[in-house]
């Protein structure tokens, strides 16, 4: 949830910042999940599109949409498909912004699905990832006092999630190089869960939610805290 409402904002700030008020975009989200900003950004007045390979996702988020207004799923289409396929589903620089939110982790071979986003973006459109952050990955072990973790997460960007699956993180200085390569540099970058990364999955909301919110806000722009977040946003720029 945390995530989530952190991403929101960043992404927010940045289409806010790029696009005219009111410019209806067209937006692509790459593994979407049960759909939470594919949805959020439909709402918002947006066309989006959804991309997603698990079938109990699509439910969901197909559930989720069921509930929503007519005007809000007619703005929303779901495609059952591979991220890698983008080039199979749609046409080159056929969208306004194009999300990949916490699936790179799980994908061996990143270069070709990156390279496929950001072919699918329109100039001056907006490719916003998010990451596992791998300059940062024994600061959860090494907090939860798990030195030998600690220690060897220094030299390595494989990780076991919560879900006990081995993943992949990615170096924020490796990633703004293949973004450069493939022709959307990045344009800024935010931390995401400076401070609550240790908190179990499904934690209750604290009272003072709006201020975690905002102390969290305010560590993902800021140095030194941002680049030891648990996960990194990239937003890069096609040119
Ligand atoms: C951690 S979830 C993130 C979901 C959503 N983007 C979010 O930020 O909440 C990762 C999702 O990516 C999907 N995924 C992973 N690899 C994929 C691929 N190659 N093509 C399409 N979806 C993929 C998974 O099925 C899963 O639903």
């Amino acid at each position: 949830m945390v995530r989530q409402e952190l991403v929101a904002r960043q992404l927010d700030e940045q289409i806010a910042g790029r696009f005219a008020v009111g410019r209806r975009l067209r937006v692509l989200d790459v593994g979407m999940g049960q759909g939470t900003q594919a949805l959020r950004l439909a709402r918002a007045g947006h066309q989006v599109t959804g991309v997603e390979r698990e079938a109990t996702m699509i439910a969901a988020a197909r559930e989720a949409l069921a509930g929503q207004p007519e005007g809000i799923r007619e703005r929303m289409r779901i495609v059952e498909g591979d991220g890698r396929d983008t080039g199979v589903h749609f046409l080159p620089g056929s969208f306004d912004v194009v999300l990949c939110h916490g699936v790179l982790m799980y994908v061996e071979e990143p270069d070709p699905l990156l390279a496929g986003l950001a072919r699918m973006l329109a100039p001056g459109g907006l490719l916003s990832l998010v990451v596992r952050n791998g300059d940062a990955l024994a600061l959860r072990p090494g907090l939860h006092g798990d030195w030998a973790g600690a220690l060897a997460a220094f030299d390595t960007t494989n990780y076991r999630n919560r879900l006990g699956l081995d993943v992949r993180a990615d170096r924020l200085s490796t990633l703004t190089a293949k973004l450069a390569g493939i022709g959307a540099p990045l344009h800024t970058w935010y931390g995401v869960r400076v401070f609550t990364d240790t908190a179990p999955d499904g934690t209750t909301p604290p009272d003072d939610l709006d201020a975690l919110l905002a102390a969290e806000e305010r560590a993902g722009r800021t140095d030194p805290y941002r680049a030891v977040a648990a996960l990194l946003h990239l937003c890069g720029v096609r040119g």
